[in-house]
């Protein structure tokens, strides 16, 4: 490979670094916000490993995949065991992109 072509494919690369950084940061961010703006926290605790009844499951570091599943499980009356009545009531509206945003923040959490 010449000069030149190294210096574009080091620029493309640094390029598709600095784009991909802060889209990164601001899912977190967003996973952060929208457990808040959907209400997760009233139940599943300001901290999501510390639910407001010890009843209720602690969700941190869960797996994003096993996470997403549950929650759409929920809200579409897949899953009916326990006590996921109380939340299939406050989650219909909650669409599949933002459970997989929050679910990916979640693991990380
Ligand atoms: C009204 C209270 C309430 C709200 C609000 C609520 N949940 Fe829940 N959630 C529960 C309860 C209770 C369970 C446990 C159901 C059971 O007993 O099986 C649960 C279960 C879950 C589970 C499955 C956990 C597991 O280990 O299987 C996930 C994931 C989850 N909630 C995520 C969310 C998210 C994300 C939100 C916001 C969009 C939310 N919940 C809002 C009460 C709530």
């Amino acid at each position: 490979m010449d000069e030149t072509r190294t210096k574009i494919l080091g620029r493309a690369l640094l390029t598709v670094g600095l784009v991909l950084g802060p889209v990164t940061a601001s899912l977190a961010a967003d996973g952060a916000e929208l457990y808040r703006a959907k209400i997760c926290h009233t139940c599943h605790g300001e901290r999501p490993n510390e639910p407001v009844l010890p009843a209720y499951p602690k969700l941190s570091g869960q797996n994003a995949g096993y996470l997403f599943q549950q929650m759409k499980d929920i809200r579409d009356g897949n899953r009916t065991n326990g006590l996921s009545v109380a939340m299939k009531a406050v989650v219909g509206s909650v669409t599949d992109e933002e459970f997989q945003v929050i679910a990916n923040w979640l693991a990380t959490q």
